[in-house]
């Protein structure tokens, strides 16, 4: 038997991760998307922004979560499943659930399936008469609910503002792709960011302490150790603004100078000043998130904000 010899710095480059960078640097505005900031690293630095004096997007959402909780419950059916997409550490349904003590079912829908498995076990843990019965799937394209959850009422949850990160279309499309998953006549909980003015949005994305810098950075340094990129992480800096127009926060790297970067392959040139758009993180009013909801097929049943409106939580019905 011949044993391969092994590298423990060599990653297995990821083809499709590959071809996504490909693209996105090839484009005349150059992009990557933002679904690649959460290697290990990048979801350590995710979780320290969330604790940041600047990023109110969390705690706030965590604040409305507590104090509506009982609302939330009693506008819920009994007995209903509770389908959270994309559900990450589950910190914030862990507020939810202690609400809910009737949940019919817990359905986590999550791509890291080992992730998944770790959450689902402590979960069954903490509250033993629940049911969870973990999906793994990418949210965003179609997948079937378990048959184990039955004849239940179905409400979704998808908090933290993670619909901000779709193009508005997009957006819609995913609204849409939720009630098809969810059935008629099912709920939907969703954390929404807020406009704002802009010194406040663009401090939560360019804080003080350097960890969204470092958030952004991640990126270049995840494509140099993966992709085995030649990126200096010297000859880029991090950026944040607010696209009025656009109603969004972007994030960008931009080029300190004129510069070529290989990756594989390939070669990639900048020019000084030149960015990479690595973010938009969309934010809504009440009425234009409303507005979206229901293009998509969801009407309102209520949503609620923090005595600040910074962040809001919406309820809707699918119609
Ligand atoms: C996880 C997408 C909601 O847009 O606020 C935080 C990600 N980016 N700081 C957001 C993020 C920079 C976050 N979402």
């Amino acid at each position: 038997m011949t044993v391969a010899p092994t590298f423990p710095e060599a990653v297995a480059a990821d083809p499709v991760f590959l071809a996504d960078v490909r693209a996105g640097l090839s484009k005349p505005v150059k992009t990557l998307s933002p679904k690649y900031f959460y290697d290990a690293a990048g979801s350590e630095l995710f979780e320290a922004i969330t604790a940041l004096p600047e990023y109110y997007p969390t705690r706030t959402e965590v604040g409305i979560l507590d104090s509506r909780g009982p609302e939330i419950a009693a506008l819920l059916p009994e007995e209903a499943a509770l389908v959270e997409f994309g559900s990450g550490s589950t910190a914030k349904l862990r507020r939810l659930l202690r609400h809910l003590p009737d949940l019919a079912a817990y359905v986590p829908v999550d791509v890291s399936g080992e992730f998944l498995a770790a959450q689902a076990a402590t979960l069954r843990q903490d509250f033993p008469g629940l049911p969870v019965e973990p999906v793994v799937a990418d949210f965003t394209r179609p997948f079937a609910l378990p048959e184990a959850i039955g004849m239940a009422s179905r409400a979704g949850f998808f908090p933290g503002s993670t619909v901000g990160n779709f193009e508005p279309a997009e957006a819609r499309t995913l609204l849409h792709r939720f009630g098809e998953i969810l059935g008629p006549a099912a709920l939907l909980i969703l954390g929404v960011d807020l406009v704002k003015d802009t010194a406040r949005l663009e401090a939560a994305y360019d804080d003080a302490a350097g960890v969204t810098a470092a958030f952004n950075m991640n990126l270049l340094k995840r494509i140099n150790r993966e992709l085995g990129g030649d990126f200096d992480l010297d000859a880029f800096r991090h950026r944040a603004v607010f696209n009025a127009e656009a109603s969004r926060i972007e994030m960008h790297l931009v080029s300190q100078r004129d510069q070529t970067v290989r990756i594989g392959g390939d070669s990639f040139t900048f020019r000084e000043g030149e960015t990479i758009h690595t973010e938009s993180s969309y934010k809504y009013t009440l009425e234009s998130f409303r507005n979206l909801a229901a293009t998509a097929g969801w009407q309102s049943v209520t949503a609620w904000t923090d005595p600040d409106a910074l962040f809001s939580v919406h309820m809707l019905r699918r119609d």
